[in-house]
C-alpha cells in the first residue's frame, strides 16, 4: 500500500502528486470532494490534469477530447480505455490517496511468456 498526500490546492482545480516509487497522479478538486486518477491519458498520455471537468465528475483530456468518469474510470469515448481511479481518505490529518503497490516488474520469463501469448 503506498498513501500520497495530496497537498494543497491553493485556488488549483487539478494538479499532479508524485509518490515516492516514481509514479504520478492527477488530483481533481471538485465540488463534493478530491478524485485521483492515473496522471496520464490512457489513450495516448495526455496530461489530464490540464484538462476540463465536465458534468460534475467527467475528466476531459486535452489532447484528443476522450471522456472519463472520475469516479469509475470508465471511458464515455469508447470501452477501449479505463482510466485507474484511487480513494482519497484522511490519514494523519491529512488528505491522501491510496494508491496500491507499485506495479512489480516481469522477470524476462515471465516477459516471454507475455510476449508468446500475445499480452506484450
Ligand atoms: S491522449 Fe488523451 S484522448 Fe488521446
Amino acid at each position: 500500500m503506498t498513501l500520497v498526500p495530496l497537498g494543497e490546492a491553493n485556488g488549483r482545480d487539478a494538479w499532479v502528486v508524485r509518490a515516492d516509487d516514481g509514479r504520478s497522479f492527477a488530483v481533481f478538486a471538485l465540488e463534493d470532494g478530491p478524485r485521483v486518477t492515473d496522471a496520464v491519458c490512457p489513450h495516448n498520455q495526455g496530461p489530464l490534469e490540464q484538462g476540463w471537468v465536465r458534468d460534475g465528475q467527467i475528466v476531459v483530456c486535452p489532447w484528443h477530447w476522450y471522456r472519463f468518469d472520475v469516479d469509475t474510470g470508465a471511458c464515455e469515448t469508447t470501452s477501449q480505455y479505463e482510466l485507474g481511479t484511487y480513494p482519497v481518505r484522511e490519514h494523519d490529518g491529512v488528505l491522501v490517496a491510496d494508491v496500491g503497490d507499485p506495479p512489480r516488474a516481469l522477470s524476462w520469463s515471465e516477459r516471454l511468456r507475455a510476449h508468446s501469448h500475445g499480452d506484450g
